[in-house]
C-alpha cells in the first residue's frame, strides 16, 4: 500500500465507537466518536449492550465521517480496526464492518493493535516525539511501561498486577458514589479536596521493579469512607489523597524507568493521561520532554486507530476470515521496517 494512503480507521474494542479518515500529510480529515451511555447505570460496561449499540452506531459514523471529510468511500485505500485486546463481541462488530466495507470496496483491510494505536498517537501531534521514547499507557484497561525504540519495536518494562490505573479511579469513584467512567468525576471532586488530609499507600514504589498494583488503593479508600463517613468536605479530601497517590506513583516509576532505559522523552497515552493532575507533575516533577495526545486523543478514538493502520500498511490483506484476538501481548507485534 502507498505511503500516502488514506486509512479510514474503526474503533470499537470497548464502550467507544470510534471512525476516522487519516491521511499522513493532511492529517486527520474527518473522525467522530460516541460515547455509550447506558452502561453509566450498571457501574461499568456491559459487553452485549456494548455490541449491540456499535451495532446502531457504527455505519452512520462512517457515512458521517466520510461527509464531513467531503469524500466518497472510493477515495479510502485501506481500513484499519481494532482487532484488539477488547471485549470480544464489541471487537466483532468493528472487525466484520471494517472486512466488509473493505472488501466491497476492494480495498485491503489492517488489523491493528488498541495500545499500539494509544502508544503512536502523540506521533499525531506536533511537535511530535523522535523515538526512541519511554510510554507510560494508562487506560481502563491497561497501564503499562514500555521502552520504545521503533513502530512495533516494544519492550514491555512493567504492567499492573492486578488493575488498571483508569480502573482504580473508576472503582474509587463508584465507592465515592460517582458514575461510570469515574475518572474525571474523581478528578473534579478532587479540586475542592486537600491531598494530604488522608494518608494513602504509594504501592510497590519502596522496591526495585517497575510493576504496579492498584488495587490495595481502592481497598484503602473503601476502609476510609467507612471510617470517616462521607460528607462532602470527606468525599473531596479522599478523591484528592486517592488522585495524588496514583500520581504519585505513576511519576516514581516513570522517574525510575526513564533512568533504568537510558531514556530521555517520556510519552503518555491512554485515557487516564488525560488528567490534569498528572501532567502537571510530569511536567514540573520530571527531567526530559513529555509528549501527549491531545484531550480527544487520549480516551479512545478512531484517529489513533487508522494513524496505527497508516504505520502498518505493509501489513494491509484482503482478507474474508474475521478473527478478533480480545488477548493480545504488545510485544507480539512485528516490527515496522519502513515507516
Ligand atoms: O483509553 P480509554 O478510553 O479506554 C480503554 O482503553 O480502557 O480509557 C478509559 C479510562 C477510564 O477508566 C476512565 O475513568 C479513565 O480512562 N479516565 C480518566 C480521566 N479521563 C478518563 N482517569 C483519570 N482522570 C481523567 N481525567
Ligand atoms: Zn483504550
Amino acid at each position: 500500500m502507498q505511503r500516502n494512503s488514506t486509512i479510514l480507521g474503526i474503533e470499537t474494542s470497548c464502550d467507544e465507537t470510534g471512525v476516522a479518515l487519516f491521511h499522513p500529510e493532511a492529517g486527520i480529515l474527518a473522525e467522530a466518536v460516541y460515547s455509550q451511555a447506558d452502561h453509566a447505570q450498571w457501574g461499568g460496561v456491559v459487553p452485549e449492550l456494548a455490541s449491540r449499540d456499535h451495532v446502531r452506531k457504527l455505519s452512520p459514523m462512517i457515512e458521517s465521517v466520510m461527509a464531513d471529510a467531503g469524500l466518497g468511500l472510493d477515495r479510502v485505500d485501506g481500513v484499519a480496526y481494532t482487532a484488539g485486546p477488547g471485549l470480544a463481541g464489541a471487537l466483532l462488530v468493528g472487525t466484520a464492518t471494517a472486512l466488509g466495507l473493505a472488501q466491497s470496496l476492494g480495498r485491503p483491510a489492517i488489523a491493528v493493535h488498541h495500545m499500539e494505536g494509544h502508544l503512536l498517537s502523540p506521533l499525531l501531534e506536533n511537535p511530535s516525539p523522535d523515538f526512541p521514547f519511554l510510554a507510560l499507557l494508562v487506560s481502563g484497561g491497561h497501564s503499562m511501561l514500555v521502552d520504545v525504540a521503533g513502530p512495533g519495536r516494544y519492550r514491555l518494562l512493567g504492567e499492573t498486577l492486578d488493575d488498571a490505573a483508569g480502573e482504580a479511579f473508576d472503582k474509587t469513584a463508584r465507592l465515592l458514589g460517582l458514575p461510570y467512567p469515574g475518572g474525571p468525576h474523581v478528578a473534579r471532586l478532587a479540586e475542592a479536596g486537600d491531598p494530604k488530609r488522608f494518608d494513602f499507600p504509594r504501592p510497590m514504589t519502596n522496591r526495585p521493579g517497575l510493576d504496579f498494583s492498584f488495587s490495595g488503593l481502592k481497598t484503602h479508600t473503601r476502609l476510609l469512607i467507612e471510617r470517616t463517613g462521607d460528607d462532602d468536605q470527606t468525599r473531596a479530601d479522599i478523591a484528592a489523597g486517592f488522585q495524588e497517590a496514583v500520581v504519585d506513583t505513576l511519576l516514581i516509576k516513570c522517574r525510575r524507568a526513564l533512568k533504568e532505559a537510558r531514556l530521555e522523552r517520556l510519552v503518555i497515552a491512554g485515557g487516564v493521561s488525560a488528567n490534569t493532575r498528572l501532567r502537571q507533575r510530569l511536567a514540573a516533577d520530571l527531567p526530559g520532554t513529555v509528549f501527549y495526545p491531545r484531550l480527544s486523543l487520549c480516551t479512545d478514538n478512531g484517529a489513533m486507530i487508522a494513524h496505527a493502520g497508516w504505520y502498518r500498511r505493509s501489513e494491509a490483506i484482503h482478507a474474508t476470515a474475521v478473527n478478533v484476538r480480545p488477548r493480545w501481548d504488545l510485544e507480539e507485534l512485528a516490527a515496522v521496517e519502513d515507516s
